[in-house]
């Protein structure tokens, strides 16, 4: 169970979506049934914030019992031929969080490319949660349509198919609706 406290009218679900298939994909994925990823893991949680301590251990046992699907490698190189792999008749969601910030300009832009021509093909929701100097919007600057920058100063914009829908805390820990 993850928390996340909500501010403003966000259209929440009234049921939790059923998720019929789900990928990742990852420059280079920890395994969690090595002792060594897991220490590093571990490592990563900042001192004296027992409760992620715990949450990412539960974390790793449930993804033991239950391994996701994992693909190594770089995202431009890989989403089309994983995205392909999804049910057909299903919803395809893209999200990414965190992760922009480590690509080039170039890379970015061969990004957004690949997500329209999945939107405009078999259809997608594209998720993106992500500092805002690292996205661009729809004039091509990074300078959020009507929201102060010092508001989002700290934390993530959350944007659906491009467009900014809330504010959120980096870990998902908070969501404020636009
Ligand atoms: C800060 S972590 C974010 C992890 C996770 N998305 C989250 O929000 O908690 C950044 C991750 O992006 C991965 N990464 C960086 N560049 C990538 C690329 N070009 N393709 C795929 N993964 C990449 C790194 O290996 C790392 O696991």
């Amino acid at each position: 169970m993850l928390r996340c406290a909500t501010k403003g009218p966000v259209p929440l679900p009234a049921e939790v979506p059923e998720v019929a298939w789900r990928a990742g994909i990852d420059l280079n994925p920890l395994d969690v049934n090595d002792a060594d990823d897991v220490a590093w893991l571990e490592a990563l949680v900042w001192p004296e914030q027992e409760f992620r301590l715990r949450r990412l251990r539960q974390a790793v046992a449930i993804a033991a019992k239950e391994p996701p699907l994992i693909v190594a490698g770089d995202l431009n190189n890989r989403l089309v031929h994983l995205a392909a792999q999804a049910p057909a008749d299903a919803a395809l969601v893209v999200f990414h969080s965190a992760v922009m910030a480590y690509l080039s300009a170039d890379g970015r832009s061969r990004f957004r490319q690949t997500i329209q021509e999945l939107r405009a093909g078999r259809g997608c929701h594209w998720l993106s949660n992500e500092g805002r100097m690292v996205i661009d919007q729809e004039d091509g600057s990074n300078v959020v349509p009507e929201v102060d920058p010092e508001r989002i100063m700290g934390r993530f914009l959350l944007m659906h198919n491009g467009l900014p829908v809330a504010i959120t805390g980096p870990h998902g820990q908070s969501l404020e609706w636009l």
